[in-house]
């Protein structure tokens, strides 16, 4: 319980890991098709498009979207910077909307009213593995014609009536950083069903090339191309992955239970229909009552990690906060001032969370005493 997460590696991993080197296989290549086929088939999608992280995911499918640069792009400010820094450097203008109190995901109404003619996508982000409300989130796309890019980074394996997050939408982004519910030590996914879509990714992710490869560059592009090696990793987790995701959810499940029997301390709530992946567990103490650092302190004391993971929300970090004055894009796009912005409930939850060990290698016995700590602290 010293680690809020922790790789579940095995001799599998090690194995192929090994093999695909002693090929000589180090760039893209039989791996990394293998891990497209299968993922694709995990999600239900048509595509699925391996790259070097989650954030060269969704760089990615901001320029395949072709938002328009100064465009703005509506995304929630309790999240990773990748998700908002993704709108920023894809030319975008990342507008920020409040999250539901109840499940921590991007509210819809609060989306609404961010809308204006220069609005051109929603990139809700399934945050710690809790899918967004996407049948009111697709309807305003459909309403206003807008793109829907999904950060689907924290939440392989969430549903909602069993269809898999990231396919919602024109575009699903995963990571498979070395924290994740899966993972390769850095790398991504995207995932769609538009072929056309996936054709521009293929090609932007490996410098613009067209369908043929070679030296024939359609298009200005990057290299953002998995390694072998890592794409190894990343076809056994796949295949370990729902047994790592029912041990979240028993560990998860247990927590909840017991935070449900204790005041002033809540947990995200998992609407009906809906497959909570359970990459993170962060319950929020009522600050009336307690202070969170001193219940990170006293979990801390007990051997358990535990820490707040976004305190800040994205509109309150200093490169937001300083009109992205350092970025070199703001001498030509107008930023809003993001000191203005007021999220109530994002500031309530950042300031207050901590999040616990749940992952697969927390075990029975573990868990067992994340509870009488938890009990101990707020009963
Ligand atoms: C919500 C969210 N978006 C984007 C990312 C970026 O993924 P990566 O770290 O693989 O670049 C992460 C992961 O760290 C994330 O949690």
């Amino acid at each position: 319980m010293k680690y809020i997460a922790q790789p579940q590696i095995s001799e599998e991993e090690i194995s192929l890991v090994s093999s695909t080197i002693r090929n000589g296989q180090f760039v893209e290549g039989k791996n990394a098709r293998a891990l497209e086929k299968e993922f694709a088939e995990f999600v239900g999608a048509k595509h699925a498009i391996c790259v070097v992280n989650g954030t060269a995911a969704l760089h990615l499918a901001m320029e395949a979207t072709q938002i328009p640069p100064g465009a703005e792009v509506i995304t929630p400010a309790f999240t990773f910077i990748a998700s908002a820094n993704s709108i920023t450097f894809g030319g975008g203008i990342p507008i920020f909307a409040e999250i539901d109190p109840e499940s921590y995901t991007i509210d819809p109404e609060s989306i609404e009213k961010l809308i204006t003619p220069q609005t051109k996508a929603i990139l809700p982000v399934h945050i710690f593995g809790l899918p967004c409300n996407m049948k009111l989130i697709n309807e305003l796309a459909e309403d206003y014609n807008l793109v829907i890019i999904e950060d689907a980074c924290q939440a392989h394996g969430a549903k909602i009536n069993n269809k898999h997050v990231g396919t919602f939408g024109d575009i699903g982004c995963f990571s498979f950083y070395a924290t994740k519910n899966m993972i390769t030590g850095e790398g991504g996914m995207i995932v769609t069903d538009d072929d056309e879509l996936a054709a521009r990714i293929h090609s932007l992710k490996n410098h613009g090339r067209g369908p043929k490869g070679g030296y024939e560059h359609h298009r200005i592009g990057y290299n953002l191309r998995m390694p072998d090696p890592l794409a190894a990793i990343g076809l056994i987790q796949l295949r370990k992955l729902p047994s790592m995701l029912e041990k979240r959810k028993r560990n998860a499940e247990t927590i909840r239970q017991t935070i449900s029997n204790l005041d002033y301390v809540d947990v995200q709530k998992t609407p009906k229909n809906y497959t909570h992946s359970h990459y993170v567990c962060a319950p929020v103490v009522d600050a009336d009552k307690f202070s969170v650092d001193e219940v990170i302190h006293q979990l801390k004391e007990k051997g358990i990690a535990s820490r707040r993971i976004y305190a800040l929300g994205c509109h309150k970090q200093p490169t937001y906060l300083q009109g992205l004055k350092k970025w070199r894009w703001s001498q030509y796009v107008k930023y809003p001032d993001y000191s203005k912005v007021n999220l109530p409930i994002t500031e309530q939850i950042s300031e207050n969370h901590f999040e616990i060990p749940i992952h697969p290698g927390v075990t029975e016995i573990e868990i067992g005493l994340i509870q009488t700590a938890l009990e101990e602290i707020f009963g």
